[in-house]
């Protein structure tokens, strides 16, 4: 998606619709002598409330080269982000139904929006860029169009190709800076949904691999990935575990973003990879086990905001660490029971092969610390479905052993959207994961799953004194009905980057 920063006045932009952003106040007193300006047919405005992400269309003649659709976005009250957000996602989920190629925004009004809002033009300007891209997204490259060539090639073609911020006076240059960056937010996540959205057979550890080392050519920073024998010399033995009944080998992949001057803090990132979750030999369901290709989110956040992070030049070093398999049930998988040692030399009673993300995750997180010693440690994890019963698919769970850190991912999480609800790591519940054989047990039966998931991989950070935990297994793909977009949502591209600029 091309962008273009304008001065020039919506109205007469050339552009196959014009988005007018509408706020349930102004409605009755400007958007008839709005439309009227501009000579299209007010009564679009019959049954528009102006509700924030209501879309409705007003038509102009045709006249030279300035759009003839007119949409008009409700923004609600306006005075929140979220209002703006959801009417330009809303508006390019429009554009992109109508299959048209150029959608213009007209932001005559950005000073008072950023005022209702309590933000900066430019930051504001981020969060529609980063919201059209979103509203734009479509996972359509599995379709070949063998069914119906015509029709799949034209619909494939139509995504927006170039996105105007139009109207902007004063406030051009301000927009322009935060387009821009909203741009690469955007894209970044888009990737992130990619990756999310690619099902087993298209996507193994080594293919996450490939995609990390393709972010760094386009961020700009360096990447290393382990392969088995580095693995198996490194003791990995949670990541060897969980790859026992795979037909295909692990990656441990590293990305590292150096700031070009001094950093101001270093954060090391941790994203759970497992390309498919079938539960191993404690095997899942079939209902439903399809949507374990997510199971990799964690790891594609990782990576989609390593390279945010770098394409911004956020003045902080950040190292993305992507464990990554399958977890399949073989002759050769590990059986409910086992009993591994992990890199951090600690031993895991295997009750349940299907607790293997923390598995995985123990030996990233022993590496981040011991290897990296970072001011800060995040790991971000589909880890439990019990996470889901908790707080559903719009919000992920959090903890942390530090308040600030906390604190900033939850106000990082109003910001983007990208919420996060702050859970208890008490010692009291450190006794669900007791083992009678080994130092600690993988699965924390019945109550509290997803706190119990924490506290095994708090055990593995070494007294670590920053570190969160963040379970996006509801958000991260949300099921059918259980939000607004299905599929692969990048839940945390954005709150990642938000929280790494707090440090900036
Ligand atoms: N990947 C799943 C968690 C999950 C479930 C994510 C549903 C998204 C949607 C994880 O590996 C898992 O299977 N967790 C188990 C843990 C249990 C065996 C202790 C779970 O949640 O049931
Ligand atoms: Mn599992
Ligand atoms: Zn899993």
């Amino acid at each position: 998606m091309r962008l273009t920063v304008t001065a020039k006045e919506g109205g007469s932009t050339k552009a196959d619709a014009l988005v007018l952003f509408v706020s349930a106040k102004d409605l009755k007193k400007e958007a008839g002598k709005l439309l009227k300006n501009l000579g299209a047919d007010e009564g679009a405005l019959h049954d528009f409330k102006a509700s924030a992400g209501e879309v409705a269309l007003a038509y102009r003649p045709a006249s030279g080269k300035s759009a003839s659709r007119i949409f008009l976005a409700g923004i609600g009250d306006g005075d929140k982000a979220d209002d703006y957000r959801k009417a330009a996602e809303a508006a390019a989920r429009k554009a992109v139904e109508l299959k048209l190629d150029v959608l213009a925004l007209d932001c005559s009004a950005a000073g008072q929006w950023a005022k209702q809002s309590k933000r900066k033009p430019e930051e504001l300007a981020a969060i529609l860029a980063e919201a059209v891209q979103y509203g734009a997204y479509r996972f359509d490259r599995l379709k070949s169009g063998k069914l119906d060539k015509k029709k799949e090639e034209e619909s494939r073609s139509k995504k927006i190709g170039e996105l105007v911020f139009a109207g902007c006076g004063e406030q051009r240059e301000a927009i322009e800076k935060g387009a821009n960056a909203g741009m690469i937010v955007g894209s970044c996540q888009s990737a992130t949904r990619d990756l999310v959205n690619l099902p087993g057979n298209h996507l193994s550890a080594e293919d996450l691999a490939r995609a990390a080392v393709e972010a760094g050519e386009r961020g700009g920073f360096e990447v290393t990935v382990f392969d088995k024998q580095k693995i198996t010399e490194l003791k990995m033995g949670g990541l060897l575990a969980v790859n026992k009944g795979s037909e295909q080998p692990p990656t441990f992949t590293i990305m590292d973003y150096k700031p070009a001057g001094k950093a101001k803090k270093t954060i090391a990132l941790v994203g759970k990879g497992v390309t498919f979750d079938s539960g191993g030999i404690s095997l899942k369901p079939a209902q439903g086990m399809e949507e374990m290709k997510s199971d990799m989110a964690g790891a594609a956040c990782v990576i989609g905001a390593v390279e945010a992070a770098a394409r911004l030049g956020l003045p902080v070093r950040v190292i993305g660490l992507v464990p990554s398999t399958d977890n399949m049930p073989s002759g050769s998988a590990q059986k409910p029971g086992d009993v591994i040692t992990t890199m951090s030399g600690i031993t895991v009673e295997v009750g349940n092969t299907d607790a293997e993300g923390r598995l995985i995750l123990a030996d990233a997180l022993t590496y981040a610390s011991q290897e990296y010693n970072p001011d800060v440690i995040i790991d971000l994890a589909t880890l439990t479905g019990a996470c889901i019963v908790a707080l559903g698919y719009q919000v992920a769970g959090l903890f942390s052993n530090d308040d600030d850190l906390a604190e900033r991912l939850y106000e990082s999480g109003q910001a983007s959207g990208e919420r996060v609800w702050r859970l208890p790591l008490w010692d009291e519940y450190a006794e669900l994961i007791k083992s009678d054989v080994a130092d600690v047990h993988n699965s924390g039966g019945r109550g509290a799953g997803t706190i119990s998931a924490a506290k095994f991989l708090e055990k593995f950070i070494d007294g670590h004194k920053r570190w969160a935990h963040v379970d996006i297994a509801g958000p991260a793909f949300p099921a059918k009905g259980g939000a607004k977009v299905s599929g692969a949502t990048g839940f945390g591209v954005r709150l990642l980057v938000d929280l790494l600029k707090s440090w900036s």
